[in-house]
C-alpha cells in the first residue's frame, strides 16, 4: 500500500511554502525573519490540527538553518535534517500537557543559560503551554524577563485565555486560523495525487466539511477512507463512513422538488433507507444544501469566498427567496421533530411532501383562488403554514394529554398576567410523578420570579398538585411566543403570496406600472 505511515506524519509542512492557509502568518514571519528583527518570544495559538507545532518547527529552522538566519531553511544541512527528525539538540520540545512538574520544568529552563551545542540559537518549543501550572509558569517567567541572546521560545497553545498575561505580553503572538473544507479538499487532492490514489472530488468536500477546521483530522479521515474503500477514495464510501449522506441524494430531493416529482421524492426517500442512511443527518445535510443555494442567490460573491460548487447555481433558479426560506424551515424543523415521526423514513417522507405542497405552483395558486371567495378566506388565512409544534406529541409517555399540547395549555392561562409572560417563554421538557419540568431560555430570566404564580395557576387549571422546576437552557426549541410570532409570521406570507397572485392584482402591476406597499399586507385576523 502506497502509505505506510500516517499521512498526517508523512505530509507536515516543511517550509513556509508548504503551508496551506495562515498567509497572514507566514508573510508576518517572513518579513521579520529577513529583516533580521528576531523577538526572543513567539506564541502560536489556535485551534487544534491548524499548523501550530508545524510552524514552531520551521522556525526553528529558519533560526539554525546552516546556510544563516533565513526564512527558507535548506532543509538537507544537518541542523535542518534532525530538526525533521525531531532530534536536534539545540531544539527542546516540551508538551506542557504532559510536563507539567515545577521541577521538570526548572531543569529544563535552568539549562538555557548554557549555550548551544551547534547551532546559533537554543529553541524552545513550549506545545499546549496553557497546561503547565502556575509555578511553572513562573519559572518560566523569570527566563523570558531576561532571555540570554542564544535563547529563542516558541509556545503555542490551543487555549491562549490560560495562559497568563505575564506571559502573553512578552510574546509575538499570531493567531492561526482554522482551515476552510475548500482548502482541505484542495489540500487532500493534492496528496492523493502524489501518493497515486484513485479519488473523487465530492468525497474530499465530506471530509473537508467533517474535519471542522483542523488539517490533522482531515488527514486520519483520510487515513481511514482508504483504508475503507481499499486504496480508493469514493464518494459513497466516504459517506458512509463518515454517516452521512451522499450529496448525489440531496441534489436528487432538490431536483426532485423542482419538478414536483412526488413518486421520485418518494423513491429516493426509499431508496436513502434501502441504505440506512441517518435520516435526521440527511435533514440537516439537506438544510445545509438549501442554506447554500439561499446564501448564493442572495450573493454570487459568496461562491468563491465559501468554495460553493458550481452544481448549486442551476438551484438558485427555481425557487425565488422566501420559498427557498420554506423549505430551510421545513428540513430543520422536521429534523427537530423526528421523534415525534411514527418511524425516520416517514418522518423524513413527511418533510419532502411538505417541501412538495409548499413549491406546488398549482396547488398554491388553487389555494389562493379560494381565497378570493370570502367564505374560505378567514379560514384559510388563518390556518398556521408551519404548526408541527402542536403536533401532539403522544409519543412521551410521561406527558398526561392535559399537558400533551404546551402552547395550547399556556394560552388558556392568558388571565394569568406575568405567570402567563413567563409560560409563554417556556418550553415543556418533562412531565412525570407530578413534577413539571420547563426550560426557558437564559434571555427571559427576568420572568423566573413569577414562577410560584405559574405553579398555582397550572394547579388550579389542570386540577392537580404539580412541582415546577424551570431550567436556564438556552434555547434550542421553540416556545409558545416563538411559535405565535412564526405564525403570524407566516400567515404574513401567505397574505402576500396570494395578494401577488391575484389576477387583479397582477394586471395593476404589470400592465399599469402598480406597486405592492408590502408593509401594507397584513393577514385577516379571526375575531
Ligand atoms: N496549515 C497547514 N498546512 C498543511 N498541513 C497542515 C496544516 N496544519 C496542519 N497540517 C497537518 O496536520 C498535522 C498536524 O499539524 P500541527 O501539529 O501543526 O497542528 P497543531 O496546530 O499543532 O495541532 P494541536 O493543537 O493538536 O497540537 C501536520 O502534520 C500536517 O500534516
Ligand atoms: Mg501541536
Ligand atoms: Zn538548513
Amino acid at each position: 500500500m502506497a502509505t505506510s505511515i500516517a499521512l498526517a506524519r508523512k505530509w507536515r509542512p516543511k517550509s513556509f511554502k508548504e503551508m496551506v492557509g495562515q498567509e497572514h502568518v507566514v508573510r508576518a514571519l517572513n518579513n521579520a525573519i529577513e529583516s533580521g528583527r528576531l523577538h526572543h518570544a513567539y506564541l502560536f495559538t489556535g485551534t487544534r490540527g491548524v499548523g501550530k507545532t508545524t510552524l514552531a518547527r520551521i522556525l526553528a529552522k529558519c533560526f539554525n538553518c546552516e546556510t544563516g538566519l533565513t526564512a527558507t531553511p535548506c532543509g538537507h544541512c544537518e541542523s535542518c535534517q534532525s530538526i525533521d527528525r525531531g532530534r536536534n539538540p539545540d531544539l527542546i520540545e516540551v508538551d506542557a500537557a504532559t510536563n507539567t512538574r515545577v521541577e521538570e520544568m526548572r531543569e529544563l529552563l535552568d539549562n538555557a543559560q548554557y549555550m548551544p551545542v551547534a547551532a546559533r540559537y537554543k529553541v524552545y518549543i513550549i506545545d499546549e503551554v496553557h497546561m503547565l501550572s502556575r509555578s511553572a509558569f513562573n519559572s518560566m517567567l523569570k527566563t523570558l524577563e531576561e532571555p540570554p541572546e542564544h535563547v529563542k521560545f516558541i509556545l503555542a497553545t490551543t487555549d491562549p485565555q490560560k495562559v497568563p498575561i505575564t506571559v502573553l505580553s512578552r510574546c509575538l503572538q499570531f493567531n492561526l486560523k482554522q482551515m476552510r473544507p475548500d482548502q482541505i479538499a484542495v489540500h487532500l487532492s493534492h496528496i492523493l495525487k502524489e501518493e497515486q490514489i484513485v479519488y473523487e472530488d465530492n468525497a474530499l468536500t465530506l471530509i473537508g466539511r467533517a474535519s471542522q477546521g483542523s488539517m490533522r483530522d482531515s488527514l486520519s479521515l483520510l487515513d481511514q477512507a482508504i483504508a475503507y474503500g481499499s486504496s480508493e477514495v469514493k464518494e459513497e464510501q466516504v459517506a458512509n463512513m463518515l454517516g452521512v449522506i451522499s450529496e448525489d441524494y440531496l441534489y436528487q430531493i432538490l431536483d426532485a422538488l423542482s419538478q414536483q416529482d412526488a413518486y421520485n421524492l418518494v423513491a429516493i426517500a426509499q431508496s436513502m433507507a434501502d441504505r440506512s442512511v441517518s435520516f435526521v443527518q440527511a435533514l440537516e445535510d439537506l438544510a445545509r444544501l438549501i442554506h447554500d443555494v439561499t446564501l448564493l442567490k442572495a450573493t454570487k460573491k459568496a461562491q468563491d469566498a465559501l468554495g460553493l460548487s458550481d452544481a448549486l447555481l442551476p438551484l438558485t433558479e427555481f425557487w425565488d427567496a422566501q420559498t427557498l426560506q420554506l423549505l430551510y424551515q421545513i428540513a430543520i424543523q422536521a429534523r427537530q421533530d423526528m421523534y415525534l415521526a411514527p418511524d425516520e423514513l416517514s418522518g423524513f417522507r413527511m418533510a419532502l411532501l411538505r417541501m412538495l405542497a409548499f413549491t406546488q405552483k398549482d396547488v398554491v395558486l388553487s389555494q389562493s383562488q379560494e381565497l378570493k371567495s370570502e367564505s374560505s378566506k378567514k379560514k384559510q388565512l388563518n390556518e398556521p403554514v408551519l404548526n408541527n409544534n402542536s403536533l401532539p406529541p403522544e409519543k412521551n409517555p410521561h406527558i398526561p394529554p392535559s399537558l400533551a399540547n404546551w402552547p395550547e395549555l399556556v394560552t388558556r392561562l392568558s388571565g394569568a398576567g406575568m405567570a402567563y409572560e413567563l409560560s409563554r417563554h417556556c418550553q415543556l421538557k418533562n412531565f412525570a410523578a407530578g413534577h413539571l419540568h420547563l426550560t426557558i431560555d437564559p434571555s427571559q430570566k427576568t420572568l423566573l420570579p413569577y414562577q410560584d404564580r405559574l405553579q398555582s395557576a397550572l394547579e388550579s387549571i389542570l386540577d392537580m398538585d404539580i412541582k415546577l422546576t424551570i431550567e436556564l437552557i438556552k434555547d434550542e426549541g421553540e416556545t409558545p411566543a416563538q411559535l405565535e410570532e412564526k405564525k403570524e409570521q407566516a400567515a404574513l406570507q401567505e397574505a402576500k403570496y396570494s395578494i401577488e397572485q391575484d389576477p387583479l392584482v397582477r394586471t395593476l402591476l404589470d400592465e399599469f406600472g402598480g406597486k405592492l406597499i408590502e408593509s401594507s399586507i397584513k393577514p385577516i385576523k379571526n375575531d
